[in-house]
């Protein structure tokens, strides 16, 4: 059991044991969140018994489907409210936001459920016979579906690629750091901010792959942040992400929280499911312990808590001079010009060890916004053929996901960024011999996050790439 309050937790602690004492075994005993493909039809019933009777709350009501989706994000016709628009994204808060956020969701939902043992399951996109949306969710006649998704998504026709949901995901697993001050650099959990912003600029990697992308292959409210909650699919999204953060913690290797006072005591405000508004802090939710849940399949203990949020000494090498936003319709190549950093760059990477290479794209702007992605190609020949993952020119994917109607706040920079680790590129291309500092060349090709794209119409703008090299 939580406490809200820390000077309640000795008065808590008693009222649990009271509780326990009164209700046994069913207060005490840990919540498991299952991978939805486990679920059994109880739980599957429950679900859905929840999202039912929560869709027919008036809106206005903190417990209805609606209320709960807007504290993530609303659209401007539905009026506002204090408690909406709260969802953290593009900063190091994404990750534990979203955790409270599915916290409190599930508190309610197992009371509209009737079923005390309730849990959010998962959706684990990384099993080979999980691509396709849940069949559970694609069954018209279901509170579960919503008729806004991709057609070839509701159909089941449609799957998420492996490179997407293996490699990709690997790959953001792979990062050591949670955060870094500087934000540029590419971090498991995105950049350190000094205080909440309702988005950042600059994606996490778990939040750029696999989180953005799978948003945008459910496409329709799934697609918008400010809709998304909508989708009863984006739960179990939602669940595997706050997973995959547990399971990171688990991989070791020096991977730890922030331990920042700046991170650990932001708090955040719900409603629970007495309708109560809550307050929690990060700190109180980075143990799943003390959240009382826990997820099946975890791999491995948390070795090491915390860590301090550093500032990595990043030197841009190289950048575009694009003086204006450049407009991309299908595929884009620009030039990088190499600034003086290059020569002493050059002589250490790729083959040396001292540095991390990596390529920052910045101000993409979707208008309208849509449910898109780039694909970046580094040095690609200019009559190449096929563009794949699999091209050794290959550098990674930029999944947006935002708002269709905020602007960016004051004194930020417009659009999202991203910056990509490319330093298996680099080492690939080098051997190859298509690795020249002073001459190289970046494709931004525009990608639908699905095998059978939408038709894409809005504009899509970048105004910036550039060549970062991260010094030891
Ligand atoms: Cu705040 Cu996946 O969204």
């Amino acid at each position: 059991m939580l406490q809200h309050c820390l000077c309640r937790r000795a008065f808590g602690t008693a009222v649990a044991l009271l509780a326990v004492i009164a209700l046994a075994p069913a207060a005490s005993a840990q919540l498991v969140r299952r991978d939805v493909r486990n679920l059994d039809a109880r739980g599957v019933q429950a679900y859905q018994r929840a999202v039912a009777a929560m869709k027919r709350l008036p809106a206005s009501d903190p417990h209805s489907w609606i209320f709960q989706a807007n504290i993530h994000g609303y659209p401007p016709t539905d009026g506002s409210d204090p408690n909406w628009g709260q969802c953290q994204h593009a900063s190091w808060w994404f990750l534990p936001w979203h955790r409270a956020y599915l916290y409190y969701a599930e508190r309610i939902m197992r009371r509209y459920s009737g079923d005390p043992s309730f849990a959010l399951p998962y959706w684990n996109y990384a099993d080979p016979q999980a691509r396709t949306l849940p069949a559970i969710f694609r069954d018209p006649n279901s509170p579960l579906y919503d008729g806004t998704r991709r057609a070839p998504v509701n159909n089941g026709t449609d799957g998420l690629s492996d490179f997407i949901v293996v490699q990709g995901a690997n790959q953001s697993m792979a990062n050591i750091a949670f955060a870094d001050l500087d934000t540029r650099v590419p971090t498991f959990g995105g950049p350190a901010l000094r205080q909440l912003q309702h988005t950042g600029n600059t994606f996490g990697a778990l939040e750029n792959l696999p989180h953005n992308w799978v948003h945008g292959f459910v496409g329709g409210n799934m697609g918008d942040a400010d809709r998304a909650a909508r989708d009863p699919i984006f739960y179990l999204h939602h669940a595997n992400i706050d997973r995959m953060w547990e399971q990171w913690l688990r991989m070791g290797g020096g991977r730890a929280n922030p331990g920042d006072r700046t991170w650990l005591d932001q708090t955040f405000t719900f409603y629970d499911e007495n309708k109560q508004r809550v307050t929690i802090s990060v700190r109180q939710v980075v143990n799943l312990a003390d959240l009382g849940y826990s997820y099946e399949g975890l791999n491995g203990q948390v070795a090491q808590r915390a860590q301090t949020t550093g500032q990595a000494n990043v030197q841009q090498i190289a950048a575009t001079r694009l003086p204006q936003p450049r407009r991309i319709d299908t595929n884009v190549t620009v030039g990088l010009m190499p600034t003086q950093q290059t020569s002493t760059v050059s002589q250490r990477t790729p083959t040396g060890r001292t540095t991390r290479i990596m390529l920052a794209v910045s101000g993409v702007e979707f208008s309208p916004r849509v449910d898109s992605a780039i694909a970046v190609y580094i040095n690609l020949p200019p009559n190449a053929q096929t563009r794949s993952p699999e091209d050794r020119h290959f550098a990674g994917y930029i999944s947006c996901f935002g708002h269709a109607h905020h602007g960016h706040a004051a004194g930020t920079p417009a659009g999202e960024s991203c910056t990509l680790d490319i330093m298996p590129t680099a080492v690939r291309l080098n051997q190859n011999r298509e690795w020249n500092w002073n001459e190289m060349t970046v494709t931004l090709e525009r990608v639908c996050p699905g095998s059978s794209p939408s038709p894409v119409s809005a504009v899509l703008t970048v105004r910036e790439v550039s060549l970062l090299a991260q010094m030891e």
